[in-house]
């Protein structure tokens, strides 16, 4: 008798029909998303990655084409960010909400100036001041989160 699953199993794989159940969904990002993760968590995930190769790859010039990746990474995710709406806005009297969006947005166009001066140094072969600009970028995300974030 032949082996009547295999062959149902491998012309379900051939078309494309996973036989499993999905375990989560996924991001555009590739990463799993959880229940409670917005959008805009996703981004700020993706951005904390980044800084993370950064603190290395900007200490050595020959890790350049790293840190330009990773420069490139962040500032997309800073870019879709920019254009989203922190969970804090819906408690924001109704009123005051739309000058809170608008002060979120104009911060994220100063992390992504940081972000594009740290870009512009690593290009010009200047990693001190490619270091300092970091410095500067990170420094945004304590009052960036006590202002826009729920734990502050
Ligand atoms: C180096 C800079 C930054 C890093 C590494 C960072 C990282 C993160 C992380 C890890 C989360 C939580 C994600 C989760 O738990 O799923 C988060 C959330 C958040 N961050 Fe940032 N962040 C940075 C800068 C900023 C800046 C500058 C702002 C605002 C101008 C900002 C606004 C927010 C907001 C609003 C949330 C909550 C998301 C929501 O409301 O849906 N972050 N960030």
């Amino acid at each position: 008798m032949k082996p009547i699953l295999p062959l149902f199993a491998i012309a379900a794989l051939s078309a494309g029909v996973s036989l499993l159940p999905r375990a989560s969904a996924e991001s555009s990002l590739g990463a799993p998303v959880l229940d409670d993760e917005s959008e805009l968590d996703q981004r700020m995930l993706s951005i904390k990655a980044q800084v993370r190769t950064l603190r290395r790859s900007l200490r050595d010039a020959e890790k350049n084409p790293d840190s330009l990746a990773a420069l490139h990474a962040l500032q997309a995710a800073a870019l879709e960010a920019k254009l989203m709406t922190p969970r804090t806005a819906a408690a924001v009297p109704e009123g005051e909400r739309a000058a809170f969006v608008q002060a979120y947005r104009k911060d994220m166009v100063i992390f992504l100036e940081g972000a594009l001066a740290t870009e512009r140094h690593v290009l010009e072969g200047d990693l001190e001041a490619a270091g300092e600009a970091f410095k500067a970028l990170r420094a945004l995300e304590d009052p960036g989160h006590e202002r826009y974030t729920e734990d502050g």
